[in-house]
């Protein structure tokens, strides 16, 4: 029996997953793929650093434990220059085509990261991200929170790069510390767009309140759902 074609939506729909280490994006991702799948939607998952080749190849020099000598805003520009390149060959023309576009981290990830790990500012990395990625904003952003310790402790999950230890997770805990709290500063800015799921919660409960969200935000887009 032929497969009905994707359903096409006006503008697409962008998706973005935020948090630190082993606060449960993948796990999550591939709950939220299913869902839109089951609902006809064409669905392009991808993750930052990366995409296309040319962000692929700015992701190794990211995250090389030997990139040891990485200057903040060198590792600013760089995260730009991937997110950028994944904007104009992936994630644009995909939403342009009205498919769902849903990344595992974005623009918000560097305002943590780098605002707020490194310490560069928040606002000064959102001015820089408006650059790279332009109107580019996802319609949707989840924060997976949760405190550094815990979900480190919970292993590696099935990262493409084979879990945990590249130079971004082998920081300090005070620097995963950073992070979360830039994470949760920027989304009280962002109330309408970043969604806070409590991480803690079983994987279960996180995907249900997640793809909740996710129903109102088709609903929203006039899909039947
Ligand atoms: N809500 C949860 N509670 C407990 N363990 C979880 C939960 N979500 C994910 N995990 C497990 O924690 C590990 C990291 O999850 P993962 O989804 O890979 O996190 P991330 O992509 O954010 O680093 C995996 O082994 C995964 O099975
Ligand atoms: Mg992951």
């Amino acid at each position: 029996m032929a497969r009905s074609l994707p359903k096409p939506i006006a503008g697409g729909l962008f998706i973005s997953l935020e948090g630190g280490e082993g606060s449960g994006k993948s796990t999550l991702i591939r709950r939220i793929e299913a869902f839109l799948a089951s609902k006809g939607c064409d669905v392009l998952v991808t993750r930052e650093p990366g995409g296309p080749p040319i962000a692929e190849r700015i992701r190794e020099i990211l995250l090389d434990p030997a990139s040891r000598a990485m200057d903040p805003l060198t590792e600013l520009f760089l995260y730009l220059a991937s997110r950028r390149q994944n904007v104009v060959e992936r994630i644009r023309p995909h939403l342009a085509a009205g498919g769902v576009v849903i990344s595992d981290r974005y623009a918000d990830a560097s305002v943590a990261y780098q605002g707020g790990g490194r310490d560069l500012g928040l606002e000064r990395v959102d001015a820089l991200n408006r650059e790279a990625i332009g109107d580019c904003v996802p319609d949707l952003t989840f924060f997976l929170d949760i405190e550094p310790e815990r979900g480190l402790a919970r292993g590696p999950g099935l990262t493409p790069s084979g879990g945990r230890g590249d130079r971004i997770e082998q920081e300090d805990l005070a620097f995963h510390r950073r992070v979360r709290e830039a994470y949760r500063a920027w989304a009280r800015r962002h109330p309408g767009r970043i969604r806070v799921l409590d991480a803690r919660q079983s994987a279960e409960a996180v995907a249900e309140a997640a793809l909740a969200a996710v129903l109102d935000l088709l609903r929203a887009k006039g899909v039947e759902a």
